[in-house]
């Protein structure tokens, strides 16, 4: 099911995307259309994000995050969990035996307490056997960007760092060491950031769609990368 590891032809990357976001929202929505339980639309998720980050990484995007689960989602029904975090097992467990020949590292941002110490383990296995590689695909779980602020605070006041600077409060974040988001997408149609990479995406260029995240193509990606290639990004000047 999964292949993120298969061998792709590189293309050319359009102009400096660094770093690209997804909130992939709609896979509820996806399953209850064809009358399908609300956690029946997660698989089909999970199959979306394997070809939009492959899509991304032939496009020479060095950097994709996307949000798999937020530390608010603890509230859906339980089997709608389980039905996450065994997709999530199952994606560790197919990318670990295909990532050998591939130059991309797999690092999980959010919390780590409340998972399941089996899966904590298999996240640990692989993200230390990618480690150091040049493109990253980090994946958000268990992840909140407030959190995410409050956590790197707390750290650099026991290590006696504050006050800080921007820089070392960003080189603190679950996200340090890559450039923050240059755009971020959401689909499924709501308007909001949902707690994802708050500070982080201070500068970023926000795209949303209609679209639910199972339906969401290649294609339509392409669509917004040139949308993104003619916008004038200012970075507060003019
Ligand atoms: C939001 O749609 C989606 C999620 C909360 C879960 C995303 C998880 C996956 C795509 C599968 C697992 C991921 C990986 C990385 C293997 P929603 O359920 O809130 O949809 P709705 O807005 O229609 O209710």
């Amino acid at each position: 099911m999964f292949g993120l590891f298969r061998s792709k032809k590189v293309e050319t990357a359009p102009p400096a995307v660094s770093h690209i976001a997804f909130i992939m929202d709609g896979n509820g929505r996806w399953a209850k259309r064809r009358g399908l339980p609300r956690e029946a639309g997660h698989r089909p998720g999970a199959r979306t994000f394997q070809r939009i980050v492959e899509h991304c990484l032939a496009r020479g995007i060095p950097t994709v995050t996307v949000y798999a689960f937020s530390t608010e989602n603890w509230r859906r029904p339980q089997r709608e969990i389980d039905e996450i975090m065994e997709l999530l097992e199952k994606y560790i467990d197919d990318t670990f035996t295909r990532y050998a020949d591939r130059d991309v590292e797999i690092v999980f941002i959010g919390r780590r307490d409340g998972l399941s110490p089996a899966l904590v383990e298999k996240m640990e296995k692989l993200e230390a056997g990618s480690r150091g590689r040049t493109s990253r695909v980090n994946i958000a779980l268990n992840y909140g960007g407030r959190d995410e602020i409050v956590r790197a605070v707390n750290r650099l006041s026991e290590e006696g760092k504050l006050p800080c600077d921007e820089a070392t409060l960003s080189a603190a974040l679950d996200t340090a060491g890559r450039p923050d988001p240059d755009l971020v997408i959401r689909t499924g149609g709501d308007f909001r950031t949902s707690n994802f990479l708050l500070w982080e995406s201070a500068y970023a260029e926000y795209f949303f769609t209609d679209t639910l995240w199972p339906d969401f193509t290649e294609r339509e990606l392409d669509r917004i990368l040139s949308d993104f290639a003619r916008r004038h990004r200012r970075f507060g000047g003019v």
